[in-house]
């Protein structure tokens, strides 16, 4: 696996690899990476020929300063994993590197999306997200980018970004990765108790239960009980439960056939705060 700290490096490698007619594929991460991280470079080995996973703890995404300092940043195990994977670029640069200037302005109109739900919780939160990935993008020049349908409202903010700047690139939307019981992965579980794992499969069984039954139920009634299989579980705070249209992530009060839908849930397990969703349609 090739290892690279620079644009300039990362670029002359690309620039060799697209005049011998390669696909590229880029898979941006901030480390820590779990099965889920591995899953998305493995997708994206299955549709293009070079893989690039970028690892990089992006600073202007973070609203709390305590946060980014504390972020998790096992450099060498992650790269041991991607190696075990045969990724075959790992790119990891400073935030000098990325952010040269140390005054830079970015604003992108990402609308509704930027106001509900994880918009509104974390606000610039989605405005740091995609200055960092359209760099990556510009530098990277992807022909198929590879992002979680974890993050759900995150893929939907990238959809943005691509149509907005209309860059020549396929998102490609890889399946949420789960324990065995469930649970999706995230590198938050490893803050959970093995109790508290086994609580937060109620998350898990309140979407499949919104799914199961999103074409025969009243949705106020849907929403409810869906509401009372995460309370049944005890300890359990909702932050949010919500039955959106997909794209613009607006709450629906009927179903529309010719849209997608999605259900957004939030919850706190031992202080931990977990997101998950599933789509409907
Ligand atoms: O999902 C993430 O890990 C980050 O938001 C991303 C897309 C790598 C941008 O920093």
């Amino acid at each position: 696996m090739k290892i690279f700290r620079t644009k300039q490096t990362l670029q002359n490698y690309l620039d060799g690899m697209r005049e011998s007619k390669q696909r590229i594929a880029l898979v941006p991460t901030m480390g820590a990476l779990h099965e889920g991280h591995l899953s998305l470079v493995k997708d994206a080995q299955q549709i293009a020929d070079v893989v690039v996973c970028s690892i990089f703890v992006n600073p202007t995404q973070f609203n709390d300063p305590s946060d980014l300092e504390k972020y998790p940043r096992p450099e060498e195990n992650d790269l041991r994993l991607l190696q075990e994977i045969r990724c075959d670029v790992a790119f990891i640069p400073t935030v000098e590197e990325m952010y040269p200037k140390t005054e830079e302005s970015w604003h992108l109109d990402l609308g509704n999306l930027e106001q509900v739900w994880e918009g509104e919780k974390r606000p610039g939160h989605f405005q740091g997200v995609t200055q960092i990935v359209y760099k990556l993008f510009r530098l990277v020049e992807p022909d198929v980018a590879c992002f979680g349908q974890k993050d759900f409202q995150q893929v939907m903010v990238i959809q943005r970004l691509i149509d907005i700047k209309k860059l020549p690139i396929t998102l490609h939307i890889c399946s949420t990765v789960r324990n065995e019981k469930g649970l999706a992965l995230s590198s938050r579980n490893m803050r959970l108790s093995a109790a508290g794992k086994d609580k937060a499969l109620a998350l898990y069984r309140s979407l499949n239960h919104v799914k199961r039954y999103f074409k025969v139920r009243e949705l106020n009634t849907l929403r409810k009980e869906a509401l009372d299989i995460l309370h049944q579980e005890g300890e359990i705070e909702v932050e949010y439960l919500t039955i959106c249209e997909t794209r613009s992530l607006q709450e629906i009060d009927h179903i529309d056939p010719a849209k997608r839908h999605v259900a957004l849930l939030v919850a706190w397990v031992e202080g931990v705060r977990l997101i998950d969703n599933m789509l409907l349609d």
